[in-house]
């Protein structure tokens, strides 16, 4: 062959455009910017949004660039286990998939889609009270993956009790109770966008139905959108949170909780130390420093930025996990050097989906996976344990 055809590198067209941009996409921006191109802009700006000023997400992204690593070479960073124990069982990256509502709004194969991938490469899936697939539904369809069920406490305790017995018999391990919504965040692009589930036909849409066809004729040809637990609701996404959410909650519900699940607990939505260390006294399992990926209180607490004070404070008894922002193996990285048990993924699974599906989720992990083993060789660090004796520091601003 001569010396010039060596050099070439062209790969043949695949038939499909899509899966070669997400087989190419570098990046979680990279999936991002796919995905802005293949769901309507309500759908795009329901996901990448949060409430008011959106200081809080822009706030939590910033405090992951000034974390600083410490290098350490000449260490054997031949073999790499990234592996972490939950609960007394193996999990193969401590990078989770957080709950997420509607995911079938943001692309027809929805829920089942991400647990298959989360199954694929043992990790943890989180099905969301306000998912569009049912917990008995999950369970049929990927009964394989490890499963937790995120609850919001309802105003109707029937109906929190009701879905959660639908988690148990549906074989979820974990409980999450998310405690950062006693009223939903004010999201001022979905109010501007009028953001409907499902979407309502209006006059604009059927410019927005000549942009994205394909998310369009999947809309209307696969299995109504709605949400599992709230069939037949079809009003503004504000007033089904005003009727689901319930502001009474307080700290004695967790002991009803307690006595109606007999499983392990990890409470979402810790955002300071007091409540951290008040959960831990209660004997939940495990807190999740989170501020709802800045969509609930905006300008609140960074969770990043606390996550080294409640680990000094708890850290010895309950675990520690820790959400918002993540978009690179990196930011996992830091956020388990800093003490966190492991991170849960929200939108960064959310714009894979988005881009292509179960292979875009997929992709997201093969990403996320890449950065974090390469920051460990670089670190010197081979195995999680190491990852935290080695540590970071969170440079202050
Ligand atoms: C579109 C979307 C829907 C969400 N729905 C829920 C939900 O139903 N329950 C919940 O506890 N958290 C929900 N969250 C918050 C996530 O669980 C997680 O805390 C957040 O996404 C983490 O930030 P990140 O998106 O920057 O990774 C949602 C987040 C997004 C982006």
């Amino acid at each position: 062959m001569p010396y010039f055809a060596s050099l070439i590198d062209w790969k043949l067209p695949s038939i499909s455009r899509t899966k070669t941009k997400i087989a190419t996409a570098v990046t979680i921006e990279d999936l991002a910017k796919l995905s802005r191109k293949k769901v309507p802009k309500v759908v795009f700006d329901y996901v990448e949004g949060s409430a008011l000023d959106e200081v809080s997400y822009k706030k939590s992204i910033e405090a992951f660039t000034r974390v600083e690593f410490n290098a350490n070479s000449l260490r054997d960073v031949s073999k790499i286990d990234t592996s972490v124990e939950i609960f007394g069982k193996k999990v193969d990256l401590p990078i989770f998939f957080a709950p997420t509502g509607y995911t079938r709004l943001m692309h027809h194969v929805g829920e089942p889609a991400v647990a298959a991938v989360a199954e694929k490469n043992n990790l943890v899936y989180s099905l969301s009270t306000m998912g569009t697939t049912s917990p008995s539904e999950l369970a049929a369809e990927v009964p394989g993956v490890r499963r937790w069920f995120q609850l919001y406490v309802m105003k109707n305790r029937e109906n929190s009790l009701s879905i959660i017995n639908q988690a148990k018999d549906a074989g979820f391990e974990a409980l999450i109770l998310t405690i950062d919504t006693p009223v939903a965040g004010i999201r001022i692009r979905d109010m501007r966008n009028g953001l409907t589930i499902p979407p309502k036909i209006r006059f604009a849409t059927v410019l927005a139905i000549a942009r994205k066809p394909m998310w369009w004729i999947n809309l209307f040809t696969t299995k109504k959108l709605e949400f599992a637990a709230f069939k037949g609701w079809n009003k503004p996404m504000v007033e089904l949170a005003a009727a689901i959410f319930d502001p009474s909650t307080k700290f004695e519900d967790l002991i009803w909780l307690q006595s109606v699940w007999n499983g392990p607990i990890i409470v979402k939505g810790v955002q300071n130390v007091e409540d951290a260390k008040k959960l831990a006294g209660m004997g939940v399992n495990g807190i999740i420093l989170s501020n709802h990926g800045g969509r609930q209180l905006d300008r609140g607490p960074i969770p990043l930025e606390i996550l080294p004070e409640v680990v000094a404070a708890v850290g010895n008894k309950v675990d520690i996990y820790i959400d918002g922002a993540v978009m690179s193996g990196q930011d996992a990285y830091a956020a388990v050097a800093l003490g966190a048990k492991a991170v849960f993924i929200g939108r960064a699974y959310l714009y894979g989906i988005m881009a292509g599906g179960e292979r875009g989720v997929e992709r997201v992990v093969e990403i996320l996976k890449r950065d974090f083993v390469n920051t460990m060789a670089l670190t010197g660090a081979r195995n999680i344990a190491e990852v935290q004796q080695i540590g970071a520091t969170l440079r202050s601003r």
